[in-house]
């Protein structure tokens, strides 16, 4: 899948760098985890989890999105991580779309989740654009002594189909 500038593609161990440099840009260590290369390479080593990046035509790395829990016809897929080197130019829609597309399209999910934290307005404003749903919320231990708000967010294979049809 492309839109602009940049592709959709697997990603590779070559890509850990950037991958890690995305989750550690300042600011975002409020709103999304971050992993070592080690549990990143254990990951793309992983049969359940699936890394897609974002490359631009010149190879930088605008974005990417792990998924966990992968199987064909699973009840659930995660969508565990996704986070751009630059916000607001669409790269995050670019790869929750492909996602969704991986998900539902190509593995036969029934219901993709996320965990999203209740003051995370880009995050909660980009899943509702695909028209996730919160399903639930429950209070995690942050690191200082507040607890913080996560919301599950789902949506069904029925929603994503009606989705497509509607915006095709
Ligand atoms: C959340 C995140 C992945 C969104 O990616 P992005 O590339 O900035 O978003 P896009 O440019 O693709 O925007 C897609 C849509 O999301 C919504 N959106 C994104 N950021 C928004 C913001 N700050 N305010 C309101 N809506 C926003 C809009 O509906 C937008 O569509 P529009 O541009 O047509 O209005 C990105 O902000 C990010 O990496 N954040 C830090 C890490 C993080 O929080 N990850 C999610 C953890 S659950």
């Amino acid at each position: 899948m492309s839109l602009g500038t940049s592709m959709i593609v697997p990603a590779t161990p070559a890509d850990i760098d950037a991958i890690m440099a995305c989750e550690r840009r300042p600011g975002y260590e409020a709103t999304v985890g971050r992993w070592s290369r080690e549990e990143h390479l254990a990951g793309m080593a992983d049969p359940t989890h699936r890394y897609f990046v974002a490359r631009r035509a010149d190879g930088a790395i605008a974005g990417f999105v792990m998924l966990q829990d992968v199987a064909i016809e699973a009840d659930s897929i995660l969508v565990r991580r996704i986070a751009v080197a630059e916000q607001r130019r669409g790269h995050g829609r670019q790869l929750l779309g492909h996602a969704l597309h991986v998900i539902f399209d190509e593995l036969g999910a029934r219901s993709a989740r996320l965990g999203v934290r209740a003051y995370n307005a880009s995050g909660i404003a980009l899943y509702s654009s695909f028209g996730m749903r919160e399903e639930s919320r429950r209070e995690e231990q942050g690191h200082g002594s507040a607890a913080i708000t996560v919301m599950t967010m789902t949506m069904s294979a029925e929603t994503y189909r009606q989705s497509r049809r509607a915006n095709p």
